[in-house]
């Protein structure tokens, strides 16, 4: 059985809807020229639920399924697969599903889930590649293995020392090979975060005193120091045992930055005015300074959305991209508005993570959005000229996550290509847009028409043949 496009659920209406059929189809059709000089593979996580589902679905629930085009000599190939998690397999065994969510929370019995965990950890987030290793991640369990050809290895939870929780956004700084990574939980520690070094072993766990659970999907590190904002999106676990919003806004929480020592297990805080910054670009040090952007929003729209279950209205308001300044000297911290422009999912060329990059993207909207999510429009930040470029993908359209993809050959922080999904509402046809990087107001040098629809997702990421 499969999941269809239903009426009364708003997460799984329209692109939501998730699709039925693993595909192997090579040789796509193109529309203009992929440049010689891109070769990699560009894969996509999201959501996309195997079987109906129990009682109310929430988009952060759906199993976690994998996109991959892969590019190379100017052709491209697609392949898609279900991250077949632990749960998902128990689900697959019964022809139905067994586990709730955020939608709606139901546990199964022992003897339905078997050896599969009393909840979900559907992977379905986003997926990096450390050490050789990739990674699919989901806030809420540890990392999933897979391979780049998209088969699932399994739980890589480091000898039980991450078994509840993890970022879906570690941190690899590419000078160093180290990768930083956190968690958040419902109970203490609140804040934990962890290091990995260049072969992709455990190292270092640091244990943050936080007062409560702050919702943190992201954060930043620079080349001294990892930064956190601690804001009041609290996570409200008996709120949501109660059948109530998983999440709440918490004014007398207030907001900080943290900043720690990379080496170090003391976190300082900076009080800033209150916010919450879903995802950041970069970070880096400057003198007795540290700088870091990221989309901010009031927040208050994520608890609706966490609550009510609805995928559009007021909720869909996205946040501005914001440069944050902590003078480490001075104590104090600053925030600026960089831009009116609504958006979120920021990429930087990921060679220049922890350090001044001066080329920032993300998916924006143009107009005004209705669905949470939906963008149209890709934007590229020139924070030396202090210019942004532009490319509307057009009225109806669904702007993915936007990567950046360095030319084999590249001499630039720019010199590449900028990769998004686009899916056209109208025609229900989704294609992989290839940008050049340094003209991105022409919009697509490329459109790679994909076999099917993609389905709304999170996160992308580009994964170069060079290692
Ligand atoms: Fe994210």
């Amino acid at each position: 059985m499969t999941v269809t496009n239903h009426l009364n659920q708003p997460m799984l209406r329209g692109l939501f809807s998730p699709v039925a059929d693993e595909l192997d189809i090579a040789n796509l059709d193109v529309t203009g020229t992929i440049p010689p000089g891109i070769d990699g593979a560009f894969i996509r996580n999201g959501p996309n639920p195997r079987f109906e589902p129990i009682g109310g679905y929430h988009m952060f629930d759906g199993d976690g399924m994998l996109h991959s085009v892969t590019l190379r000599n100017g052709s491209a190939a697609y392949r898609n697969r279900w991250i077949r998690t632990e749960a998902l397999a128990a689900e697959e065994r019964a022809g139905r599903a067994l586990y709730g969510g955020l939608g709606g929370m139901h546990t199964p019995t022992r003897a339905e889930r078997g050896d599969a965990g009393p909840t979900k950890n559907p992977a379905n987030t986003n997926i990096i590649r450390h050490a050789g290793r990739y990674l699919a991640l989901f806030e809420g369990g540890p990392p999933t293995e897979v391979t780049g050809g998209l088969d699932t290895i399994g739980v890589r939870d480091y000898n039980g020392q991450i078994p509840v929780s993890f970022t879906a956004h570690p941190r690899i700084d590419p000078r160093t090979g180290e990768m930083i990574a956190f968690a958040y939980s419902p109970l203490p520690p609140y804040l934990q975060v962890f290091h990995f070094d260049a072969n992709g072993e455990l190292t270092r766990i640091v244990n943050v005193d936080t007062p409560a659970c702050s919702v943190m999907h992201d954060f930043a590190i620079t080349e001294s120091s990892v930064i956190f904002v601690d804001s009041p999106l609290l996570f409200d676990l008996a709120g949501a045992m109660a059948g109530g919003p998983p999440f709440r806004w918490d004014p007398q929480h207030g907001t900080r930055i943290g900043v720690m020592p990379r080496g170090g297990d003391t976190m300082r805080w900076f009080d800033i005015e209150d916010g919450y910054v879903n995802h950041f670009w970069n970070a880096w040090d400057d003198g007795d300074t540290i700088e870091f952007s990221g989309s901010r929003s009031p927040g208050t729209g994520y608890v609706e959305s966490g609550s009510s279950g609805e995928a559009g209205g007021a909720d869909a308001a996205p946040g501005l991209p914001t440069r944050f300044i902590v003078d480490l000297a001075k104590g104090s911290a600053k925030t600026e508005q960089i831009d009116d422009l609504g958006g979120d999912f920021p990429h930087i060329n990921d060679e220049y993570m922890g350090i001044r990059s001066r080329f920032h993207a993300m998916s924006a909207f143009h107009g005004t959005p209705d669905v949470i999510g939906h963008f149209d429009t890709v934007v590229v930040y020139d924070d030396i000229a202090g210019t942004r470029s532009l490319w509307h993908a057009g009225n109806g359209t669904v702007v993915g996550d936007v990567v950046f993809a360095a030319a084999t050959d590249a001499t630039a922080e720019n010199d590449g290509w900028l990769l998004c999904t686009v899916h056209d509402r109208g025609t229900g046809a989704t294609d992989l847009a290839i940008i050049d990087a340094t003209e991105v107001s022409k919009g697509p040098v490329a459109r790679v028409h994909m076999p099917q629809r993609l389905p709304f997702g999170f996160h992308a990421q580009w994964f170069d043949n060079s290692n």
